[in-house]
């Protein structure tokens, strides 16, 4: 893997920042050293440990459960029940808000998905719990299963995501396929995928009173505490969630789920601590996945290459009881310019759990379909897909005809083109083999992702010794968030990062929204910022209308904050230290608060979206149809890069994802039982070492002065978007047969 100089680190460095600089995860040594201390790692005293019961039918109810066997067994304390569950403030299946799904918590003994909690066994030992599980043998009264794209209810799916109604009409669509000189429509299917974070989900939940305390990861603190406060009745500044670490979210601990609130209900029923941990095939229901996809492309071209239709339709699933929508024709709204686009939705009720948002959502799943349209359609007209895409380039925003805020992906094109050598590649192909007679494919995705924001709060103080805190409810899932919130807050404070305090991770602090959509570093980061300039603000009121200070005066001209100090911008050889200013103040410390949303001008103005172009190569066995991604390149500008070691990392672990779409990830449901078959690590295929090729991820500039304060916007689900493209059009250059069912196995190449 290259390690390219970061971006304007040097330069950074001279004036003493922190932003730009590629340090280590903040955490890392805790992690590595096993002193992580994850949800599932506390013990309090006096702990109990529960484990679901999940239903093995996806339809029907639950006729019959072996109470008394397991209750008899050694060590166990109680089951919970439909019969027996503590009431709840509030009805599960009652939404909350936009944002919040109906949860299965045991409300009644109707079954709508396989994996769905139908009794908790709490007991002394895990074993215990465990083997009480077992005992309570159910017994059901089955209805048939509903499953699968042809199958179920409709459901035509409302606003979805941004707000993208589910269908959108921009020109005439039909005027631009029918006076094309290059047509293809063509279907894709993508499959169901799980989340699979390392980390199952996992909660310890103690009460003290009608207070609730709780270990749980989550990616979102503020949220998970609200929703625990409304089922059970109480203020949200009584339930306490702690998160310091999480073992990968990936959009399923977004929101707290049914198996962890579980917990904490069982928690209350015994009166004792309790810990639940889902079993990794747990994991394969209850928490989320990724809805299967059916997309259907069709474009036409004028005889030069250019774009005169683009339609996009998706079909795809949502559960028997929610509404979640996997909105994957969003990308075709941005990306390609073309007088008509339209994108249409629609989708069936089946009988699995709510498939929710899954890292990169709506994108992942359409820009696989859509650049492998383009890289059909580049070959109808005659062009490399390369010199296709620019010809189609975007721009402005091709629906809403905003200008971007910023959008360097021309250079992201140039600059991935040159390292990976793209030039020179064969128009035909079967024209590339290795020096072993594998055949050699090359492939170009274009990357997009837009750059959201949530609404996030932040504290920032200033002390008398000379040091800083920062702190606000933050989630770090590995990424390395902490890190890079840190660096931002220390710039903001003007303080070196050794001398900053840095808190997050505990529902606690000011509500930082959720580590989700991309948007965590733009919406707490920006938090921070202003948290850090309103500190800074009133540390300089105080020296400015001081005539002891040589900042005194300062008016207009402003101070700037540097490593402790404060200094006139117009001499910075004039200034004094923080500590300089409290002091002579009689003051402790100043506080400082700050906000963190999107600019609702700005987001009228422009269209914001961070893009990139990932080159990849493959290698496929001709006569086993063995697929290997050897190469992948990818060039991605993405604003204003905080760590650029964190950042690359995020490319990397995308860049990664997107061969395992290509390549690899694939649910297989059983359709009478309605059973993930394959709801563990072994079957359920992932890439492991031997899977990932050599990846390299350049970071292109762009300064984008519109998104945010700081220029950022989201570098975490973007990997994937190009990436399993481009792998899917490697494959077809390999082989001259075109994939369009997901993953791309041997039998579609022999
Ligand atoms: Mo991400 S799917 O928004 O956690």
């Amino acid at each position: 893997m290259a390690d390219t100089l970061p971006l304007d680190s040097a330069a950074n460095a001279r004036h003493g920042s922190s932003i730009g600089q590629p340090l280590t995860r903040r955490d890392g040594v805790l992690k590595v050293t096993g002193q992580a201390r994850y949800a599932a790692d506390n013990h309090p005293p006096g702990l109990l440990h529960a484990v679901l019961a999940v239903s093995r039918i996806a339809r029907g109810r639950v006729a019959f459960l072996d109470l008394a066997a397991a209750k008899a067994h050694p060590g166990v304390v109680e089951v919970m029940t439909p019969a027996n569950r503590p009431l709840l403030a509030q009805d599960p299946d009652e939404k909350q808000g936009p944002f919040s799904f109906r949860l299965d918590l045991l409300q009644n003994d109707h079954v709508r998905y396989a994996g769905q909690p139908i009794a908790v066994v709490i007991a002394e030992t895990l074993e215990a719990a465990t083997e009480g599980a077992t005992l309570l043998a159910p017994r059901y009264e089955a209805e048939s299963t509903r499953l699968g794209l042809d199958a179920g209810e409709a459901f035509v799916p409302p606003a979805i995501g941004a707000g993208s109604p589910p269908e959108v009409r921009h020109g005439d669509i039909e005027a631009g396929l029918a006076g094309a000189a290059h047509r293809i429509e063509a279907t894709y299917e993508t499959p169901a995928q799980y989340h699979n974070a390392m980390e199952p989900h996992a909660i310890v939940a103690s009460w003290d009173g009608n207070r609730l305390l709780v270990d749980t990861p989550s990616q979102g603190l503020a949220w998970a505490r609200a929703r625990l406060a409304g089922l059970f009745g109480i203020a949200p500044e009584d339930v306490h969630v702690r998160s310091p670490f999480l073992g990968g979210g990936f959009g399923s601990k977004g929101l707290i789920s049914g198996p962890q609130i579980l917990g904490a209900v069982a928690a209350r029923m015994v009166g004792r601590p309790v810990k639940l941990v889902l079993r990794r095939e747990q994991m394969y229901g209850p928490v989320g996945h990724r809805a299967p996809t059916q997309q259907v492309l069709r474009l036409g071209a004028a005889p030069d290459g250019g774009l005169t239709a683009l339609a996009h339709h998706v079909r795809t699933v949502t559960s028997s009881f929610d509404d979640f929508y996997e909105a994957a024709c969003d990308v075709s709204h941005t990306l390609y310019a073309s007088p008509a686009i339209v994108t249409t939705a629609d989708a069936v009720r089946v009988d699995t759990g709510t498939p929710i948002f899954m890292r990169a959502p709506g994108e992942a799943s359409g820009s696989i379909a859509l650049e492998s349209a383009i890289d059909e359609m580049a070959l109808a007209c005659g062009m490399d897909p390369l010199e296709f895409r620019l010809r189609n380039y975007a721009e402005v925003e091709p629906i809403s005809g905003k200008p971007f805020s910023s959008k360097a992906l021309r250079e992201c094109y140039r600059q991935g083109a040159e390292r990976f050598g793209w030039a020179g590649r064969p128009l035909a192909p079967r024209q590339m083999r290795d020096e072993n007679g594998l055949l050699v494919g090359w492939g170009l995705g274009t990357a997009t992702f837009p750059a959201i924001m949530f609404q996030g709060q932040a504290r920032a103080v200033l002390r008398r010794d000379g040091s800083g805190l920062a702190e606000l409810g933050a989630q770090d899932m590995g990424q390395g968030a902490w890190t890079a919130l840190a660096q931002i807050a220390a710039d903001s404070l003007g303080l070196p990062l050794a001398r900053l305090e840095f808190r997050a991770g505990d529902s606690n602090l000011p509500d930082a929204g959720i580590a989700g959509g991309s948007g965590h570093t733009a919406t707490a980061g920006t938090a921070l910022h202003s948290a850090g300039a309103d500190a800074i603000g009133k540390l300089a009121a105080l020296a400015m209308a001081d005539e002891r200070s040589p900042l005194f005066g300062a008016g207009n001209a402003g101070v700037i904050a540097r490593e402790g100090m404060l200094l006139r911008r117009d001499d910075e050889s004039r200034g004094e230290s923080f500590a300089a200013i409290l002091g002579r103040a009689g003051l402790e410390e100043v506080e400082g608060r700050g906000h963190g949303a999107a600019d609702a001008a700005a987001q009228e103005h422009y269209a914001m979206h961070a893009h990139g172009a990932v080159f990849a190569e493959v290698k496929v066995d001709p006569e086993l149809g063995q697929i290997r991604a050897t190469r992948l390149v990818g060039a991605f500008a993405a604003g204003r890069i905080i760590n650029p070691r964190l950042v690359r990392s995020q490319y990397y672990g995308g860049m990664i994802w997107g061969v395992s779409f290509a390549l690899h990830e694939k649910a297989v449901l059983d359709r009478r039982s309605g059973r993930v078959m394959n709801a563990d690590l072994a079957e359920y295929h992932v890439p492991v070492n031997a899977d990932v090729p050599s990846l390299e991820a350049i970071l292109v500039e762009e300064i984008d002065p519109h998104v945010n304060p700081l220029g950022v916007k989201g570098v975490g689900e973007i990997g994937i978007t190009g990436s399993a493209g481009a792998v899917a059009n490697a494959v077809w250059h390999a082989t001259g047969i075109r994939p369009r069912r997901f993953p791309i196995g041997p039998e579609a190449l022999i």
